[in-house]
Parts: structure tokens; C-alpha cells; sequence
């Protein structure tokens, strides 16, 4: 007897909310410029807030509480928007409540939340994803192209590093108040940056968890080590390029 192919069709269109209306304007924004994506509802805790973006977005639903946005019957996925220290709890909700998540960063405020929310969507059946948005920066893209293609060799050594050139966001208040963001400039645009170091590289598995605070002597020590490889490399290379070959240089 032959099998009846049972045909999944897929949604027309993903139905989005959106919990926190800050930067989840900018998501706002990468949604609507999306033909199969409709933003259908909005949390913000302010009502004021809530009402007036709703309207300035035309979005249906404006809720203060990002549970009644969860009970919405329709809802696929969430941004998840809101600062730093309620990361970890909203987006579980939205797990929870069989929703596909992107987290905006740092993934928590504290290390005890941030493996809480890793358990929970290796668990979840909907992806979860972090808004690491710089992966998807054109230079990034082509970047990760080259590398892949191994164009740039064997990568043994990156270095993170981010200016933040235009002030402190909300200063003085939750932002700049440890307890609440976690942290300083290495929770804020730090997390952007070590990630797309580590994701252009192919995501090595850490060996060293904690960086602050390493011995001067296991500094340099490790320096040491990478200065060798790179001696090593550039010697292996010497043999097998001869100069002449190495610039390029065959008339
Ligand atoms: N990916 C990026 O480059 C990028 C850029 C900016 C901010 N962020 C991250 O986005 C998050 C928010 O930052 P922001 O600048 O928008 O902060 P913000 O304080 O300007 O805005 C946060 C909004 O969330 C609302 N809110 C607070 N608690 C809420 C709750 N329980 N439910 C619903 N809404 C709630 C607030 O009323 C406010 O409108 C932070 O974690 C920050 O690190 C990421």
C-alpha cells in the first residue's frame, strides 16, 4: 500500500509580540521590513508607553504584563527587550508558554540565570536565539565567508575589543546601577564583541572561564604560548613560500 504524504503546510505569516519597547523598536523595525512577519502585540510595564507605541506601530494588542501577551492563542515567537535583569525570567515564560524567543543581551545579569535560561531552551521544543545582531553586519557575514573558506588559515588567536563612543546610555539609572544591568562595559558591548570573536573563529569550547583577575605570570605564559605558535606558523610558512612567491612577485 502506497504512504500518503502528509503535506505540513507552513503559516502564512509568523505572528511576533514584542516585551519592551525601547530597543524592541529597532525590532520593531527588522520585523516590519519582513513580508511574512506580523507584530500582533506589545508589552511595556509604563501603560502610557504601552498605548502610545502601540499606536505609533498600528499594533493590535498593548498589554503591561508580558503574560497576557503569551496567552495571545496565534502568538509564534517574542523579542524579548526589557533590561538586563529580567532577561532570564521573561524569556522562560515565553519558553514555557511554547514560544520561539530572541533574547536581547546579555543573556542575564547574573551566571545563576544565565545557565537557568541555557537549561531551559535546551529543553524548549521553539528555538531560542540571543540578538547577537553584529553577526549578521555585512563586513561580519563576508568576514565569516573568508574565514570558513579558509582563506585566513588556521585562526589560534583573536582579540575582542569595542569603543563606545557615544555616552552612557540612561545614566543613573538601571543601565549604570550594577545590582540591576549585572554588570559594566563588559555585560554591555562586551557581550557583542566576544561573541562575534568567537563565532567568526567557529565557536571554540573555552578553556579559560575567567579572565579578570588571571596571575601575570599565567599571562605570560599563555602570550608566550600564542607568540610560539605564531613563530612556528610563520617559520612552517617561510619553508613551504619562498619569499619571492609570498609577495607575489613570479616575473
Ligand atoms: N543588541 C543591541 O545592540 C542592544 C542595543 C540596546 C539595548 N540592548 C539591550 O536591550 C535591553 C533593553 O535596553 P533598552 O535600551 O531598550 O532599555 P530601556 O530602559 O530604554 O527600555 C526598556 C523598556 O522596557 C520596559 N520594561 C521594563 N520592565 C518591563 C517588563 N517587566 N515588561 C515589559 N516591559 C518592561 C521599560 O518600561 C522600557 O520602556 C537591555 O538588556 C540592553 O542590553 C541591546
Amino acid at each position: 500500500m502506497q504512504r500518503k504524504k502528509v503535506s505540513r503546510t507552513k503559516p502564512d505569516k509568523i505572528n511576533v509580540g514584542i516585551i519592551g519597547t525601547g530597543i524592541g523598536q529597532a525590532h520593531f523595525e527588522g520585523y516590519s521590513a519582513l513580508p511574512n512577519v506580523n507584530v500582533v502585540g506589545l508589552v511595556d510595564v509604563d501603560p502610557k508607553r504601552a498605548k502610545l507605541i502601540a499606536e505609533k506601530w498600528k499594533v493590535r494588542h498593548a498589554f503591561t504584563n508580558h503574560e497576557d501577551l503569551l496567552a495571545l492563542r496565534n502568538l509564534d515567537a517574542v523579542s524579548v527587550g526589557v533590561p538586563n535583569w529580567l532577561h532570564a525570567s521573561i524569556a522562560m515564560d515565553a519558553l514555557r508558554a511554547g514560544k520561539h524567543v530572541i533574547c536581547e543581551k546579555p543573556m542575564a545579569h547574573s551566571l545563576e540565570d544565565g545557565e537557568r535560561l541555557y537549561k531551559a531552551a535546551k529543553r524548549a521544543k521553539t528555538k531560542f536565539m540571543m540578538a547577537y545582531n553584529n553577526r549578521f553586519r555585512g563586513d561580519s557575514q563576508l568576514l565569516k565567508r573568508y574565514i570558513d573558506g579558509g582563506e585566513l588559515g588556521d585562526i589560534y588567536f583573536g582579540r575582542c575589543v569595542w569603543t563606545r563612543r557615544s555616552g552612557i546610555p540612561g545614566a543613573g539609572g538601571w543601565f549604570t546601577t550594577k545590582k540591576l544591568s549585572g554588570g559594566g562595559p563588559l555585560i554591555d558591548i562586551g557581550v557583542h564583541a566576544l561573541d562575534l570573536g568567537w563565532w567568526l573563529m567557529g565557536g571554540p569550547k573555552p578553556v579559560i572561564r575567567q579572565l579578570v583577575g588571571v596571575h601575570l605570570s599565567d599571562a605570560r605564559r599563555m602570550a608566550a604560548h600564542g607568540q610560539a605558535r605564531h613563530d612556528g606558523h610563520r617559520r612552517r610558512r617561510r619553508r613551504a613560500y619562498p619569499l619571492r612567491e609570498r609577495r607575489g612577485d613570479h616575473a
